[in-house]
């Protein structure tokens, strides 16, 4: 069939069209239907965040914490020796949405769970300068003065299970009561202290 056959039949033209975009369209598609992995299965040790964490969660997008931190360990050995094991996709299944980023004026933050304790994260939080005295990170001081509201971390719960997190009637019935009392600094530190224990070891 010569070229001037499909040119010159608007129709012929018009089906070969769909055809070529159809093909092209299940090549890019396809594989995120049957290779699980691509669009990331939990691995080992992943569990939809607690409470406490997926408020700590929303506190580190609300105050923007990406614009500085990555969650992201790219597979290079300059990289891995300093934060620990890459980071795969199936680390961030219960990320919505995704924290991988690119900017890095402070450490990548994919693994920092278990790194410091609790009170160093009060007092950098509070004033970064008094344990870090080159830190241009800016304090959140007034993050441990804001309570969580329990109400709304359940009607969180609540719509992330229609989106597909696995989240039990207990742990959504029990929402308000783990996080109650708790302030956004509480729920931030105990996002951070998880973060990345799956692959780190720690
Ligand atoms: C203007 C950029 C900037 C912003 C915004 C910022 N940070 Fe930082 N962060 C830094 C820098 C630089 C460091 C390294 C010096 C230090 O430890 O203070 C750092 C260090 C840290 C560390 C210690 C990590 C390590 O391995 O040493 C943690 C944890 C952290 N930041 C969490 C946060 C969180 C959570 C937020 C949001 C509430 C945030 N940062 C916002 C720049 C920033």
């Amino acid at each position: 069939m010569s070229h001037e056959v499909v040119e010159k039949n608007i129709g012929l033209m018009m089906v070969l069209i769909v055809a070529v975009i159809s093909v092209a369209g299940l090549v890019e598609i396809l594989p995120l239907v049957v290779q699980k992995h691509l669009v990331g299965e939990p691995i080992e040790g992943i569990e939809p965040y607690d409470a406490l964490a997926l408020e700590g969660r929303d506190i580190y997008v609300k105050e923007g914490c990406y614009g500085c931190h990555s969650q992201q360990i790219r597979p290079f050995v300059s990289e891995t020796e300093r934060y620990g094991p890459y980071s795969v996709a199936g680390e961030s299944v219960y990320d919505r949405p995704f924290q991988w980023g690119s900017k890095r004026t402070g450490p990548d933050l994919a693994r920092v769970g278990g790194r410091f304790t609790d009170d160093w994260h009060r007092i950098h939080f509070n004033s970064p300068r008094d344990v870090v005295p080159e830190s241009n990170m800016p304090g959140y001081p007034w993050l441990a003065n804001n309570e969580i509201d329990g109400e709304i971390t359940t009607r969180k719960m609540r719509r992330l299970r229609m989106l597909g997190d696995p989240y039990t009637d207990d742990e959504i019935a029990g929402a308000a009561k783990a996080v109650e009392g708790k302030t956004e600094l509480d729920a931030l530190i105990h996002y951070l202290q998880g973060l990345g224990l799956a692959r780190s070891g720690r």
